[in-house]
């Protein structure tokens, strides 16, 4: 997780549901913004095998599951939990303000 970049605004915290990733485009950047155990976390949107993107997939128990090969990774620090995946994905900051989520990118 980089600690430099810009806030950007994400999504409202009530729009992020638990169990399916939300798509932020922050910049260039597509994020998956997820909410599990109501913490929110944010995280590369595109999978390190192939490409796929976990916004097509879910979250469960922390984790967000690739559509394509069902790898999984924490949502928490990005890492690759399972093959296929062997490259960890970016993860950003989350602040929240009032209802309102946003992304260090
Ligand atoms: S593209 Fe994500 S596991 Fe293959």
């Amino acid at each position: 997780m980089s600690s430099t970049g810009q806030w950007h605004f994400a999504a409202k915290a009530d729009d992020v549901d638990d169990d399916e990733p939300t798509l932020v485009r922050a910049g260039e950047r597509q994020i998956a913004l997820c909410r599990f155990m109501d913490s929110f976390y944010a995280i590369d949107n595109i999978c390190s095998h192939e490409y796929a993107c976990f916004t097509d997939g879910f979250v469960e128990n922390g984790e967000i599951e690739c559509p394509l090969h069902q790898a999984r990774f924490c949502i928490q620090t990005g890492r690759a939990l399972s093959a296929p995946a062997e490259i960890d994905v970016d993860t950003f900051e989350v602040k929240r303000e009032g209802d309102s989520l946003y992304v260090k990118v």
